[in-house]
């Protein structure tokens, strides 16, 4: 690999956890080569865009990004004369060499199976001005690169890479290929490797990990790596994202049997009416995911659910969507990532006219948000004047003098810094905090001494 010395690169993230943890790797493999991250764009060399398309809104950004780029003078001893700018994740992917066509300011791009080319494509682009991969090569993870952690007390993992569901609006199965699956004893090296490393938190990654291991000998089950990870003796185990058709009865019940799996689970429903489930090929029915939901309640009856729903897919009538409502009401889920359908070109979903007008879809979206956030605060009540272990992440945005961390339902918790104590001795260790006020999107308490 070639000696990056010097360089400064900033890198800008957008996307799912996935893309949070590629950026990791990149970040990681650039600084093992000499070069240093730096935050803004102006005292870069090189500026590095990790991206996502999986809607329309985050393929708008990108390109106002790029374009504001272009006017930006070079840093003061820059070593290039120039400033380089590079294209990743899975706009990358997807538009390959054509994106330098839209935006003829990029000079590099790569893929998302592509990571450990970048230190070459940057020599290849200073010697022949550009430079393009998009080919996956190798097993395609990057845990394989050296890291720099967002956070020093949190890891995420990922276990599979890809999609093999092809929901009918998605286009993640056709940026992020097959779905992989990394050997058990590579996942479990690793998580030991963290818990040795004082790492508190573990999420293990995947579109769906409810399918890991049908790609690999002997097809071990998610439900395994469960265990072993969870016997590695990490603090907190966490995972994202499960399919509610792959989701076994077996990976149920480890909420039940393994203490360091918190109580939270995100399961994407997508839509509450079995047509619209069917015109997605979801591949489930309302009625098994509420089995699911009960299932999951009786295994933990504290469990913290969460989802993502999206409005206004094409043909979505009225009646659906009070179905999705209903099934929103019916879970009372702590959390709802909900999303306006945005068409995505080359999905099957994209060929399927829809007459219902804009309006239409907005005010479904707006009810479907009072809801959520009737939940949201009811289920919230549920921790007043409970003591709850809080791992510490860092101090709040608006107040300097407020710690935030997360319960292990996953939940937003703000308190003063205790007396005699400061932040940086308790950035990353898990205090006992007693709520005394409940909101709609976080938790407020003070930490029993
Ligand atoms: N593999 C994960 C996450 C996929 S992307 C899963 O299956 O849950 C995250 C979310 O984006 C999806 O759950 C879906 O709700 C939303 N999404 C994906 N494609 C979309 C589209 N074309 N329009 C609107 N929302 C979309
Ligand atoms: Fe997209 Fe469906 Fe795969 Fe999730 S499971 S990434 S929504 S195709
Ligand atoms: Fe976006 Fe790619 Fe993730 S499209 S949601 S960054 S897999």
């Amino acid at each position: 690999m070639p000696a990056l010395n010097g360089l400064r690169f900033c890198l800008h993230t957008f996307g799912c956890q996935m893309n949070k943890h590629d950026s990791e790797r990149v970040d990681g493999m650039l600084e093992a080569l000499g070069a240093s991250a730096v935050a803004a764009p102006e005292e870069a060399d090189l500026v590095i865009f990790l991206t996502c398309c999986v809607r329309e809104a985050a393929d708008e950004r990108l390109y106002g990004q790029v374009s504001s780029l272009r006017n930006l003078a070079l840093r003061p001893n820059s070593t290039l004369g120039r400033r380089l700018i590079a294209v990743g994740g899975c706009i990358g992917q997807r538009d390959g060499e054509g994106l330098m066509e839209t935006l003829p300011n990029v000079d590099i791009v790569f893929g998302t199976r592509s990571i450990a080319s970048l230190p070459s494509l940057i020599e290849e682009a200073l010697t022949k001005t550009t430079a393009v991969d998009i080919e996956a090569k190798g097993e395609g993870f990057s845990s394989a690169l050296p890291s720099v952690r967002e956070h020093q007390w949190a890891a995420w993992l990922p276990i599979t890479i890809g999609c093999d569901n092809f929901c009918s609006y998605c286009i993640v199965p056709y940026v992020r290929g097959r779905e992989t699956s990394r050997p058990m004893e590579d996942i479990v090296a690793e998580s030991e490797g963290y818990v040795a490393d004082g790492v508190q938190e573990i999420t293990l990654l995947g579109q769906n990990v409810n399918s890991y291991g049908r790609d690999l000998y002997g097809s071990p089950q998610f439900a395994e790596i469960l265990d072993a990870v969870a016997a590695t003796g990490i603090p907190r185990l966490r995972f994202a994202t499960s399919h509610p058709k792959d989701l076994t009865q077996e990976v149920i019940e480890r909420f039940a049997t393994l203490p360091n799996l918190m109580p939270a689970l995100h399961l994407p429903a997508q839509s509450g009416s079995n047509t619209i489930l069917k015109a997605m090929n979801r591949r489930y029915t309302r009625e098994h995911y509420l089995e699911l939901v009960r299932a999951l309640r009786e295994a933990c009856p504290d469990i913290a659910l969460s989802t993502d729903i999206i409005v206004g897919f094409p043909g979505e009538t009225e009646e659906d969507f009070l179905e999705t409502l209903s099934l929103v009401d019916e879970v009372g889920y702590h959390q709802v990532f909900t999303f306006i359908y945005s068409k995505r070109e080359g999905t099957p979903a994209a060929a399927i006219d829809d007459p219902t007008p804009r309006e239409v879809i907005q005010d479904r979206f707006d009810r479907l948000l009072k809801v959520v956030e009737r939940h949201a605060y009811e289920e919230n009540q549920k921790d007043l004047h409970s003591c709850v272990p809080v791992l510490v992440e860092g101090t709040s945005k608006k107040n300097k003098d407020i710690l935030t961390g997360k319960s292990p339902k996953n939940q937003t918790v703000h308190f003063p810094i205790p007396a005699h104590r400061s932040v940086d001795q308790l950035l990353g260790t898990i205090v006992p905090v007693s709520i005394e006020e409940a909101r709609t999107w976080y938790l407020s308490g003070r930490v029993v001494e």
